[in-house]
């Protein structure tokens, strides 16, 4: 996993060259950079290592994805959003640079993440290329991560008429929407067939679901050291989270659940993974 992680932080690096005007270039590196866990990326790479693809093929893309995630990170963070002070450990982006630029950061982004897929993916063919810039946007955009943020802002001050569904809505766009990016492109990219692309979009549904119940949980049980971002603070701006609906023990009981799920869903299909088997266990214990 960590040579994986290496890759991934090596590459965007270089992939994020600062030039005229510096300080958009500088913001988006800050967050960018800071130590982030790197799941995405990582998950996108192992997809296409599964399914018999070459990490290399893999590279711009994954980048892309993290760079994806940290725009929607820098977003969610603003003060017209969660308003936190804290990521990653650091300062949020809006603290270091002003909202303004923290504001560009984020749209810079979105939209330099896939000109670094298109520039450094032309080897894939164009019927590869077209495939995981379609997804790029589906996924990215007002039918995706876009859509669950939406929603979760407004569960802050509306009550949902039904706010099981909500809240299923919420997690799955907001969280396993990018868990399904990650995936399918990597699988994608490695030529995967739709049926394998069915039980990876499977499995990454459950996983980015159980992903979000787990940050959910650890809103209310960790600490700023381990998390690196203030805590506490789903419950005081009454946000509709898991922990919120269903309570701690319910949360904690739903997760080991959902969580066996995904093992099955791997095993079922004859997919081994050692990176999938670590990435599973490190969310089991929050
Ligand atoms: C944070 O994602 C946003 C959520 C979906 C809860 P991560 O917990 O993966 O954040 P980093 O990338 O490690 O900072
Ligand atoms: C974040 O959900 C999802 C996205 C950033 C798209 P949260 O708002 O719970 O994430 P944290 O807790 O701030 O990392
Ligand atoms: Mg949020
Ligand atoms: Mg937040
Ligand atoms: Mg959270």
């Amino acid at each position: 996993m960590q040579s994986l992680i290496n890759l991934v932080n090596e590459n965007l690096d270089k992939f994020m060259e600062i030039t005229y005007p510096e300080d958009i270039f500088k913001s988006m590196r800050y967050t960018v950079l800071l130590p982030g866990k790197r799941l995405r990326p990582v998950m996108c790479l192992e997809a296409c290592q599964m399914f018999g693809g070459k990490l290399e093929d893999a590279i711009p893309a994954a980048c892309a994805i993290e760079m994806l995630h940290a725009q929607t990170l820098i977003h969610d963070d603003l003060p017209c959003m969660d308003n936190d002070d804290y990521r990653r450990g650091k300062l949020t982006n809006h603290k270091v640079f002003g909202e303004a630029v923290a504001v560009l950061a984020g749209d810079a982004l979105l939209t330099f993440a896939p000109q670094v897929i298109v520039k450094n993916s032309k080897n894939l063919g164009a019927e590869k290329l077209l495939k995981i810039l379609e997804e790029y946007f589906k996924y990215a955009g007002a039918y995706g991560v876009i859509a669950g943020q939406v929603a979760d802002i407004e569960s802050e001050k509306t009550t949902p008429e039904n706010p099981e569904k909500t809240l299923e809505y919420i997690h799955i766009h907001k969280t396993s929407d990018l868990f399904k990016l990650a995936l399918r492109t990597g699988a994608i990219i490695a030529g995967a067939d739709e049926k394998q692309l069915d039980v990876i979009t499977r499995f990454a549904q459950n996983l980015g679901f159980a992903f979000q119940i787990a940050d959910d949980i650890l809103d209310e049980t960790s600490t700023f050291e381990q998390m690196g971002k203030t805590l506490g603070k789903d419950k005081l701006s009454g946000k509709l989270t898991y922990v919120s609906l269903y309570g701690l023990d319910r949360a904690k009981a739903d997760l080991a659940q959902i969580l066996d799920d995904c093992e099955k869903i791997l095993s079922e299909n004859g997919l081994k993974s050692d990176i999938f088997d670590q990435i599973i266990a490190k969310i089991r214990i929050a």
